[in-house]
């Protein structure tokens, strides 16, 4: 093992997520995903997300240290995420990870959840070094961010509304396909043939932002139409066209930042990065450029413990230690 023990805790929205890293090492990784809890809802409560941490948070603590075989007593630190996310959510790995640092007497590192996804990348891949392109999109956000520097971010370009996943969400929701919506349309578009339609791609004239809500009402408009002149076209290919029209503008907008900073290195952090029509597009792109590819596996894609370990790592190095009477920021943002 190189580097510090760190626990690492995660509870921004709807999963439970602790793990052990040390010096980029991943030595547990474990997850309480409460998608049954909010699939009858179609979508995140946050009201039960904090309830479910609540009782998710002490088992999976436990279970992380014991699958890593480490003792609470060896950790040089814990970290858990601050923001940004569901108040209720954070506060209660936040409260939880400091309330532990304490009685442990070890230094306690509150991470920005976006942090945490830049940082996923450097778990898998030891040569992942700034100066990189790395395009962030979830269920909350939608950025192209460009890491000059380890701590050192200046975002390029966002969502002007929907995030990327938020999009892929509500559009499955009124397909029909359940909840998450990313991994349905992704499961859903397999086989599909994207060319049944062409679902606009909005903002183009904007070199890295995003907008996914016109996106939307197309899909609803087109399946409207579709059902009043009773042609309903085949799921897949409905599935694939509108994953397309996501993934297309993903790609287009971080690779307009590669082109502007004429920098050679893109990865990728989220939830959405783990669909693999977007990866496979994002491969094909780096290929073709002689760019290099960072995409952690889909696992550390979504939310997890183990990148708020990696970025808690870096901050608690930097001596970042959070003082004990900060709070949890629920609109905590990258680089401010
Ligand atoms: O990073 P994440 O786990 O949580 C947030 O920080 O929001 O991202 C969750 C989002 C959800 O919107 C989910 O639908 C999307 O990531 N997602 C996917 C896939 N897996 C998860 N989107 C597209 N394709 C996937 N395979
Ligand atoms: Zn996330």
């Amino acid at each position: 093992m190189t580097g510090p023990l760190i626990l690492g805790i995660e509870t921004s929205c709807d999963e439970t997520g602790v793990a052990v890293v040390a010096g980029n090492e991943i030595l547990s990784t474990v997850l309480a995903s409460q998608i049954d809890a909010h699939a009858r809802f179609g979508g995140v409560v946050p009201e039960v997300a904090a309830r479910a941490h609540v009782e998710a948070i002490r088992p999976m603590v436990h279970l992380a240290l014991r699958q890593a075989g480490v003792h609470s007593d060896q950790l040089d630190a814990v970290a858990a995420t601050r923001g940004p996310g569901l108040v209720g959510a954070l506060m209660v790995g936040f409260s939880f990870g400091k309330a532990l640092a304490w009685t442990l007497g070890a230094p306690f590192v509150g991470v920005d959840h976006m942090e945490g996804h830049l940082f996923a990348p450097r778990l898998e891949h030891s040569e992942f070094e700034p100066p990189a392109i790395v395009l962030l999109a979830s269920g909350g956000h939608s950025q192209v961010v460009h890491v000059r520097g380890w701590g050192d971010y200046e975002v390029l370009g966002a969502t002007i509304d929907d995030a990327a996943g938020e999009a892929f969400d509500k559009i499955a929701r009124f397909m029909g396909l359940g909840f998450p919506g990313g991994p349905a349309i992704d499961r859903a578009a397999e086989g599909g043939d994207p060319a049944i339609t062409r679902f606009p791609r909005a903002l183009r004239d904007r070199p890295y932002d995003f907008s996914f809500s016109g996106l939307k009402t197309s899909v609803v408009t087109y399946l409207e139409k579709a059902k009043a002149g009773n042609a309903v076209p085949p799921l897949p290919d409905v599935a694939a066209a509108v994953q397309e029209a996501i993934v297309d503008v993903l790609v287009e907008k971080t690779f307009n930042a590669v082109e502007a900073t004429g920098v050679d290195r893109v990865a990728g952090g989220g939830g959405v990065l783990a669909n693999r029509r977007l990866r496979q597009r994002l491969e094909e792109e780096a290929a073709a450029r002689g760019v290099a590819l960072h995409l952690p596996s889909p696992a550390l894609c979504t939310d997890n413990g183990a990148m708020i370990a990696a970025a808690g790592e870096f901050r608690l190095e930097r001596g970042d230690v959070t003082a004990w009477g900060l709070d949890v920021s629920s609109s905590l943002r990258l680089g401010s």
